[in-house]
């Protein structure tokens, strides 16, 4: 920095000009080979008094080697700033911090020290080139009965293009994004870090997914795709020839390249193949939102064969999809929980959903009606501890739908707990909508089925009213609602809206 050669008295002199120009003005930095902000910016995992604010520099995001174009051994300083204005004339927060090739120049700054319940802009500064700006709020006061809105997204394929479900998305009055999984697809050859880093260099490649970064900030969880198409715990599914070791090996790979590009605290670093993913977050008196992790701590699949006559293995009790330690963290966390709200975020359908247009029980293995005994146990510890308005929000189906969770699926006369909200794609296929269409008389519980359409559920919360509206692409990248649903305290059902 050009401070620091000059001599003291010129420095006091210069102060006072100093302090009228702009953080970003003065100080120049190493020079980068290009414009190392391909990636964008993206914010996360709002607390009262901050945020997480997160870059990677990559001037050349498909690098073959993983490197984004960024020299192999050389630290580099990034400055970053926040502002109580899009101009950055009021900026409330600054600092420097070292982008390291061990991660890939990736950076995730923990800013504090910021008001409650409002809106922020930041950027960074490295090699002399400017960030996009990106916009993120803080989460209520702990006292707030503030109103929450939100999305909830995930799978997003890449198909080539860009994801106008996004730039739809960060159009919306929103405070949040919650993404619950497939924010890439492995492919065949994917293996390494390396390999991981080019196809997340590739999926940000897109316009409308950088938006919607900059726009608002995303609390997420990967599910199956970030590592292998319906892995489970130590076992994938695409590489059946591989050993454990092998497997933990590209799981390693995978996590260490979920965090180098997603805005998460530096709390979630992985340590070799193992990550901390399931955590909570809370809004005001309003909300309490938990992310749970259904894919690194759950047994095996009880059958390779996914949809199939449910495996009586499936019901054994004792078989787990959260691991104990996960599972205990969620019940006392929900126990002591005094918010009205305690919205579950996970990646696959808490509902079971029966395939068999006959007298059988045919069933993903994959969902939780592969692990029925874990469900039942979530949905009987929700019923007898009744914490206040308990709502699963889930993913992966390519499709959306509201469900009344029973506590006895086989009877549709039994007690409803909670509804669940499934979320759409915002870009993958469900080549398989009509099979669950025709088999949607056998699921009463399933109050409503999206079909097969892209987009998002935007949810409006209140103190005494959640709103869902299931927001779907039409032509020429218009988003229209297909579908609203409330959820009124103290009904553990959804009604139309
Ligand atoms: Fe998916």
């Amino acid at each position: 920095m050009g401070e620091t050669r000059m001599d003291r008295g010129r420095f006091l002199r210069a102060g006072a000009a100093l302090a009228l120009l702009p953080l970003f003005g003065g100080c120049g930095g190493e020079r980068l080979p290009d414009y190392p902000f391909r990636l964008g910016v993206a914010s996360g995992d709002p607390l009262p008094d901050g945020f997480v604010i997160w870059t990677r520099l990559a001037p050349e995001p498909l690098a073959q080697d993983g490197l984004g174009g960024m020299p192999p051994d050389r630290k580099v300083g990034v400055r970053w700033e926040v502002a109580r204005d899009e101009g950055f004339r009021r900026v409330v927060r600054r600092g420097r911090v070292e982008a390291r090739p061990e991660l890939g120049h990736a950076v995730h700054v923990e800013v504090g020290g910021l008001e409650a319940g409002r809106w922020y802009w930041y950027r960074f500064k490295a090699g002399g080139e400017v960030s996009p700006v990106g916009r993120a709020k803080t989460a209520p006061a702990p006292g707030s009965g503030e109103g929450l809105s939100f999305a909830v997204a995930s799978c997003q394929a890449w198909a080539g293009g860009d994801y106008p479900a996004y730039r739809r998305m960060a159009e919306e009055d929103l405070d949040l994004v919650i993404h619950l999984g497939d924010y890439i697809y492995e492919e065949e050859d994917t293996r390494t870090l390396a390999d991981f880093r080019r196809l997340y260099g590739l999926y940000k490649s897109a316009p409308g997914l950088r938006e919607a970064h900059a726009a608002l900030p995303f609390v997420a969880v990967p599910d199956d795709h970030e590592v292998d198409n319906d892995w489970a715990g130590a076992y994938p599914e695409d590489y059946p020839e591989l050993g454990k070791d092998e497997f933990l090996r590209i799981r390693a790979a995978a996590f260490r390249a979920y965090y180098e590009h997603m805005p998460l605290r530096p709390s979630a670093l992985p340590r070799g193949p193992r990550m901390r993913l399931h955590r909570r977050l809370r809004f005001g008196r309003l909300a309490e939102l938990y992310l749970l992790d259904t894919r690194q701590h759950r047994e095996d699949q009880p059958t390779g064969r996914l949809i199939a006559p449910q495996e009586p293995e499936a019901l054994e009790p004792g078989r787990s999809m959260l691991g104990e330690e996960q599972r205990r963290w969620l019940f006392s966390s929900l126990q002591r929980s005094g918010a009205r709200w305690n919205l579950i975020a996970q990646q696959t359908m808490l509902a079971r959903y029966d395939y068999d247009t006959g007298a059988g029980v045919s069933v993903n293995h994959d969902q939780w009606d592969g692990y029925a005994a874990a469900r039942e146990g979530l949905l009987r510890f929700l019923r007898e501890r009744g914490p206040r308005g308990p709502v699963v929000l889930s993913g992966d189906w390519h499709a959306g739908f509201v469900n009344d969770l029973k506590a006895d699926f086989g009877d549709p006369a039994s007690e409803t707990v909670a509804p669940e909200l499934v979320t759409t794609s915002i870009s993958s296929g469900c080549p398989w909508a009509d099979r669950v269409e025709r088999a949607l008389g056998e699921n009463p519980h399933v109050r409503y089925f999206g079909g097969d359409r892209r987009g998002y559920v935007r949810c409006t919360l209140r103190e005494n009213l959640l709103r869902a509206d299931f927001r779907f692409l039409r032509g020429a990248g218009r988003i229209k609602t297909d579908a609203s649903w409330a959820v009124e305290e103290g009904s553990p059902a959804a009604r139309r809206a």
